[in-house]
């Protein structure tokens, strides 16, 4: 049921009440909040929502659920020079709401933010020692602890839970000399891998049936080749929006090839997501020899992850070629690889090489 998905959106000032209200609610557990019901004022909600709304601050986003506001997470810049580089995360998810995805579908669009934000390189959180869900959502994410501050919350007499720090870092410094002469480890692009798996049932269902053209194999295996290159590309640190770029990977061919509609990819995946796969889908309404040089447009009003699943696509398309293309075809699809690899090679050079790699290798399948 489509009502049924959280859509994520701006904070408004109007918001404040409701969002105070849903902090007092949750603050009434012991422990949840380290402000008490009392300490919180619609008046503070209101001023944080406008002065992050007002300029590059921070981001403030909420989830609403059948119309009701499900939850809110904010990012906050630390106000001193030497440390604005560094984005205080706080997220909660409102009573009545848990266990729906909703904590994780506020982190994910607030990452996106920091890593598309040039001056965000360090996300910050605390959270309760007892709030496992929470901890495990942000290890999930690539947060990682830094220490702890015992007993920081005082529940009662003799009664504390202790403060956990994590942090996670989104900046591109690869190399910092450290006080004892080491390097910070080059950071390891991740992924989220509950993502990739979402997004590759979904597919793997809706392609189920199809064979690869000219082939006995199951059309998932173009699919799974796809997403092995654009993983090989996030490796080698060459991708901004790793999720993007391998949900878009998994999914690039659900709306050219399958009943699936953008919108059902939007209430799943994301709006992102949903411009991405539609940009690398053809739009079967234009004259056939339109359609390549229109997608390759669209492509290029997306993300570099859109561009480069593309890139990842045509890479493995140019094995061997059905058994039954004609001569002229086959050159026609050499040629048209390499007008993807000039118009989109920029976004990534390991696969901008391999293509072109294989666009020579593909002389093989040709009469000389
Ligand atoms: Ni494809």
């Amino acid at each position: 049921m489509a009502s049924d998905v959280p859509t994520i959106r701006r904070v408004r000032p109007e918001d404040a009440p409701a969002l105070a209200a849903a902090a007092r609610a949750i603050a009434r557990t012991p422990g949840r909040l380290a402000a008490r019901p009392e300490e919180i004022h619609d008046d503070d909600v209101r001023a944080t929502i406008v002065a992050l709304e007002a300029g590059d601050r921070g981001a403030y986003l909420v989830a609403e659920h059948r119309s009701a506001i499900a939850g809110h997470a904010l990012l906050e810049r630390l106000p001193l020079a030497a440390t604005a580089h560094v984005c205080r995360l706080t997220i909660a998810v409102h009573e009545g709401h848990e266990r729906r995805g909703i904590g994780a579908a506020l982190m994910r669009e607030l990452l996106a933010w920091a890593r598309a934000a040039p001056a965000v390189e360090k996300v910050e959180l605390q959270v309760r020692s007892s709030n496992e869900p929470a901890l495990a959502l942000y290890r999930s994410l690539g947060f990682v602890e830094e220490g702890r501050k015992t007993r920081r919350v005082k529940l009662g007499p003799n009664a504390y839970l202790d403060d956990v720090y994590m942090a996670l870092w989104v900046g591109r410094v690869e190399a910092l000399p450290e006080a004892d002469g080491r390097g910070y480890a080059r950071r390891m692009p991740t992924f989220s891998r509950d993502l990739y798996m979402r997004a590759w049932n979904f597919a793997t269902e809706r392609h189920h049936g199809q064979k690869m053209p000219g082939s006995e194999l199951p059309y998932i295996a173009h699919v799974g080749a796809v997403a092995m290159e654009v993983l090989g590309a996030i490796t080698e640190g060459e991708v901004e929006d790793p999720d993007l770029a391998t949900a878009c990977a998994l999914l690039h061919d659900t709306v050219e090839d399958t009943r699936t509609t953008a919108e059902e990819i939007a209430s799943v995946f994301g709006a992102a997501v949903a411009r991405g796969v539609l940009a690398l889908s053809k739009d079967g309404s234009l004259p056939k020899e339109e359609q390549m040089a229109d997608s390759l447009r669209r492509i290029r009003g997306e993300p570099h992850a859109v561009w480069i699943v593309k890139l990842a696509d045509r890479t493995v398309n140019m094995e061997a070629p059905p058994h039954y293309w004609p001569e002229e075809k086959r050159r026609a699809y050499q040629r048209e690889a390499r007008t993807i690899l000039e118009e989109l090679g920029a976004a990534c050079p390991s696969l901008a090489q391999r293509l072109g790699a294989k666009i020579a290798a593909y002389d093989a399948f040709l009469v000389p």
